[in-house]
């Protein structure tokens, strides 16, 4: 374990997309509310000098943060550059010479999966590694035995304890609230098992495609893209046990056991799709079998929710931009007044543009019978104040706080879970852009009530 905070970061991947659109925004934020004031080193292979890098750096805060103001000048001001190719242990050494006495770098890897090794290696045989901790991104692997072969290389050089994957939606305050919401409350408890639950469902909606992505999509597909990270972390969050104790390991542990309760998934529990037209997109092959959309049933043989159903779709090019969970209660044992028009149920709105919990109730109807109407209560948080994602994680990260990070055990067994269908060539279903995804998808649900629906959409 490295004791105090990161005196370094290291940006490997300095010219991306990702530190153009996330990262130097977020480091701006970080340096605002006065966490972030250590020098921070670009590292690429542009042949750039500092200047062309600050330069760089400010179109990132002009397009995607706040502009060049006080902490934009900060920041501008604490960074370094170094050039060269990740496969040349010459930058490595360069690296290691503009860390001075730094003693608890950062580095942080938005490259490629492909070069985790490469870097990670290159930071060690230039003795960057001691006393450092590392960032990783998504996606950490491709399936079960690609990321045990990542987490073996980059165990070469860092003990688990200095590994911080990235999964962004765990830095998200929608993702933190259902945790708090269920261990903070005492209403929920004794209601949130398979004797009250008639069902979960949980849905990432995307109206947008593949936004110039393809290359990188083909080799990933939905289920690896959303599934297998950002979607079972939110399905943890909600039928996770109570942590034994605060800290980082009481809740990763209790994750782990999750995904570890979960059933491989059957061929016969997926639904696949694709959209109409993504094979036109740039980087995509004419005659591509990779999907934009799944819908999955999942069993979890735990003691609370055993024979619960668990549903998971995700896809791009939807009828509208939305993730939400909707846990559907069971009826009352008694119908006094008739079967209630909609069964009780909570409904947690993840994003993208606000942050809501509603639990829909019924109430009698005004008048001389004794009818009833659904209603919602319904509470809602504009998220104006929040903090980024990635703002969040780089601070996490930066003081050495692993709580919001993906652990290796979780990793590995949540590609357990979806290791069996990820190469069995399985059908893919058209479905029209600006819809909700192939028919099929349908019928998965419609013995439980159906797939929910999103009004305006
Ligand atoms: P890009 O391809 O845009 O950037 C890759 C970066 O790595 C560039 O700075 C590139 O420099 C550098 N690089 C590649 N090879 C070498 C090398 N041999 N030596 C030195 N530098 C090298 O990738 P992204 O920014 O899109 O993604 C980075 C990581 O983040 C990936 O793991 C990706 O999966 C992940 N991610 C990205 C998201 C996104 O929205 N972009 C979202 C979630 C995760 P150069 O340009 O000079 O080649
Ligand atoms: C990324 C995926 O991890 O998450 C993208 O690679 C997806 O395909 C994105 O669009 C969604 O994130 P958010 O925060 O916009 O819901």
């Amino acid at each position: 374990m490295i004791a105090g905070a990161s005196d370094a970061l290291v940006l490997f991947g300095a010219t991306g997309d990702l530190a153009y659109r996330k990262i130097f925004p977020a480091l701006q934020a970080l340096v605002g509310r006065g966490a972030l004031d250590v020098p921070v080193v670009g590292m690429a292979r542009s042949g750039w000098q500092l200047e062309q890098f600050r330069e760089r750096v400010r179109g990132s805060l002009k397009e995607h943060g706040s502009g060049i103001d006080a902490a934009g000048e900060r920041l501008l001001a604490l960074l370094r550059y170094v050039d060269g190719d990740y496969r040349d242990a010459a930058t490595h050494r360069s690296l290691r010479a503009a860390l001075g006495a730094a003693q608890h770098p950062l580095h942080y890897l938005a490259v490629p999966p492909s070069l985790f090794p490469t870097v990670v290696d290159g930071i060690g045989e230039s003795g960057s590694a001691a006393g450092a901790r590392v960032v990783v991104e998504k996606p950490f692997g491709r399936d079960l035995a690609s990321a045990q072969a990542l987490n073996q290389a980059l165990h070469r050089t860092f003990a688990e304890s200095a590994v911080f994957r990235i999964d962004h939606y765990l830095g998200k305050e929608a993702v933190q609230n259902l945790l708090f919401f269920r261990f903070a409350n005492a209403f929920l408890e004794p209601v949130w098992n398979r004797d009250h639950v008639a069902s979960i469902q949980i849905t990432m909606a995307e109206a947008i495609g593949v936004q110039g992505r393809g290359r990188f999509y083909e080799e990933v597909g939905a289920l690896r893209d959303v599934v297998q990270n950002h979607m079972l972390q939110v399905l943890a969050h909600l039928v996770m046990e109570p942590p034994v104790g605060a800290g980082a390991e009481a809740l990763r542990d209790e994750k782990v056991k999750v995904f570890r309760g979960i059933r491989p998934l059957a061929a016969d529990a997926l639904v696949r799709g694709q959209y109409d037209g993504y094979r036109a997109e740039a980087g995509v092959a004419a005659d591509s079998q990779v999907e934009t959309f799944v819908a999955l049933r999942l069993h979890l043989d735990s003691w609370r929710w055993a024979g619960v159903p668990i549903f998971i779709r995700a896809g791009k090019r939807l009828a509208t931009t939305a993730t939400e969970v909707m846990v559907r209660l069971k009826a009352p044992p008694q119908q006094v007044f008739g079967a209630p028009a909609t069964p009780n149920y909570l409904r947690f709105r993840l994003g993208p543009d606000r942050v809501a919990i509603a639990l829909g109730a019924n109430t009698k109807r005004a008048g001389p019978a004794m009818d009833g109407e659904s209603v919602e209560l319904y509470v809602c948080n504009d998220g104006g104040a929040e903090m980024s994602a990635y703002e969040r994680l780089i601070g996490d990260a930066l003081k050495g706080d692993p709580t919001l990070f993906a652990r290796e055990d979780g990793v590995e067994a949540a590609w357990r879970i979806v290791d069996p269908v990820l190469h069995a060539p399985l059908t893919v279903h058209a479905y029209g852009q600006g819809s909700w995804g192939p028919a099929e998808a349908d019928a998965m649900v419609a013995p439980y009530g159906g797939w929910q629906l999103f009004a305006g959409a």
